[in-house]
């Protein structure tokens, strides 16, 4: 952690006292559903909801006096959330009005939409190179077959991701199934919180400084958009839906009682079973559902959400802090007997397919370094880069499972005093060591993005499928994703077979 006072200004809000948000301040807020516009069915008799997303530039109120210009879906930020259940398809139709150049940081505005969390086709998941201009638009067909989860969609335009997910271009995707809507609250209990990090110019608007593309950590903790927000609380347990959408900073949340928080959802959904804990190492992209019963407070309580310092964060005055709580009172006796998870925290939830692979199922090992050759210069994973995948133009494959093989990958941290995120699209995969032990119990669930720490080494098991195709990894640490720590693998197919859904080179 570097303290305070070595911290160069430029990578600070330049606001004044008046102008800087103050923690515990600004009110909570949920970020809308979205509706669709319209429904059909597919020939298969499978339902399909029909939605529109437009970016857009829009003024955000953020802080108390100033606007905030963003780039957001439907012009916010975080974009409306989808909502659905699991077996119900969706068609998003996405269209790009931003500006042609980005209005702060000057770069263009092609975009390209990844649904984080969801086997897509490769034309529909948001492959970096396959950009949309501004004037044009995209359907992306997703097809919602897995267990319920939280996803979320984001730019993962090539080069850009950071600037563009920084500047509001994030929403959330929720999919619930029965077993899950059986196991934990529902509706109002059930609150989605996208955390990230801003820092901000004298004028109100976004500061960027990614530190030769090593990371940006701003000064500023948003949740849904809002700083350090206060949210009221009746004495029940709620369930929370976290996703750490900032560009470089992860968290280590903590309650301010000390009490525990109740883990029962990772990244791929349920996991099989609760696990409770005082804090956890929450990694970009990453998403932790957890319960957190406020049945043992008294009405008129604060109890507030902290981040516990982590290593190779950049800590500022209030970045220690989250969000807080205010218990009120509860409804009527009668209301709450007819909510039986009024304040039940399940212990047996799901076991997840990924869960039941063991090594010996495992058809093939890889192994792949994480790395850094200097300040400025490239971030790689076994020495490739996307400048690398874009100068083969798109050839270069870093593996190449069989459809419906099961691997081990091996992945090395070996960049110093760097995290990294990594992040595995297509799959859902189960982390089977961390340093040849078992992984926390936290991240016992099923995942996509993996956080390996400095010095670490972790394996992780997944079956390659439901589609053939190609597919990145890369890190979630934006800029280092950007500059270039991104590969590509392909699933079912042979280096010289046609790809008949080639992302970025479709048949005419
Ligand atoms: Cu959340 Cu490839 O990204
Ligand atoms: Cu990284």
């Amino acid at each position: 952690t570097v303290p305070i006072s070595t911290v160069s200004a430029k990578s600070a809000s330049q606001l004044g006292s008046a102008d800087m948000p103050k923690p515990y301040a600004a009110a909570f807020y949920r970020p809308p559903v979205l509706k669709p516009q319209s429904t059909s069915v597919d020939p298969d008799g499978a339902k399909v909801n029909h939605y529109r997303i437009t970016m857009r530039q829009a003024d955000a109120q953020i802080l108390p006096r100033k606007k905030t210009g963003i780039l957001g879906y439907e012009g916010i930020f975080p974009g409306p959330s989808i909502e659905l259940e699991q077996g119900t398809r969706a068609v998003v139709h996405m269209r790009n009005q931003l500006p042609q150049f980005h209005p702060k940081f000057g770069h263009l505005m092609a975009t390209s939409t990844h649904l984080h969390g969801s086997a897509s086709l490769p034309q529909y998941d948001g492959y970096a190179s396959d950009v949309t201009p501004r004037g044009f638009c995209k359907d992306y067909h997703y097809p919602n077959f897995q267990p319920a989860r939280t996803l979320w969609y984001h730019d993962h335009g090539v080069h850009f991701t950071a600037q563009n997910v920084y500047s509001g271009l994030a929403g959330l995707y929720i999919m619930h199934d029965k077993l899950e809507r059986a196991l934990l609250p529902q509706g109002a209990y059930d609150v989605p919180l996208v955390l990230s990090d801003a820092m901000f110019a004298a004028d109100g608007s976004l500061g960027y400084d990614d530190r030769d593309h090593s990371g940006l950590w701003g000064d500023v903790v948003l949740v849904n958009g809002r700083p350090w927000p206060v949210m009221k609380v009746q004495p029940r347990v709620y369930r929370f839906r976290m996703l750490n959408a900032s560009v470089s900073r992860s968290y280590r949340p903590s309650l301010s009682t000390g009490d525990p928080l109740y883990i029962v959802a990772t990244d791929g959904g349920l996991m099989p079973s609760t696990q409770a804990v005082s804090n956890w190492r929450h990694g970009m992209a990453e998403r932790y559902e957890v319960l957190i019963d406020f049945s043992k407070y008294k009405p008129g309580q604060r109890i507030e959400l902290r981040n516990l310092s982590n290593p190779n964060n950049r800590d500022y005055d209030h970045t220690n802090k989250i969000m807080a709580f205010d218990v009120v009172a509860p409804p009527s006796e009668s209301a709450m007997k007819l909510d039986p998870k009024w304040n039940v925290i399940p212990t047996k939830l799901a076991d997840s397919h990924v869960m039941a692979l063991t090594e010996k199922d495992a058809e093939k090992k890889r192994y792949f370094r994480v790395e850094h050759e200097g300040t400025g210069e490239p971030w790689t994973i076994s020495d490739v880069t996307w400048e690398d995948v874009i100068a083969s133009n798109f050839k270069l494959v870093s593996a190449d499972p069989r459809l419906d093989a099961v691997e081990v990958w091996e992945i090395e941290n070996k960049s110093g005093g760097w995290f990294h995120p990594v992040h595995i699209h297509l799959i859902d995969f189960q982390i089977l060591s961390r340093n040849g032990k078992a992984p926390f119990g936290y991240e016992k669930g099923p995942k996509d993005v993996v956080y390996v720490g400095e010095g670490e080494k972790v394996k992780v098991i997944m079956k390659f499928g439901p589609h053939k195709g190609r597919y990145m990894v890369h890190c979630h640490n934006l800029p280092h994703e950007d500059h270039s720590m991104m590969i590509q693998f392909r699933v079912g197919l042979a280096a010289d077979d046609p790809d008949p859904n080639d992302p970025i080179h479709a048949a005419p």
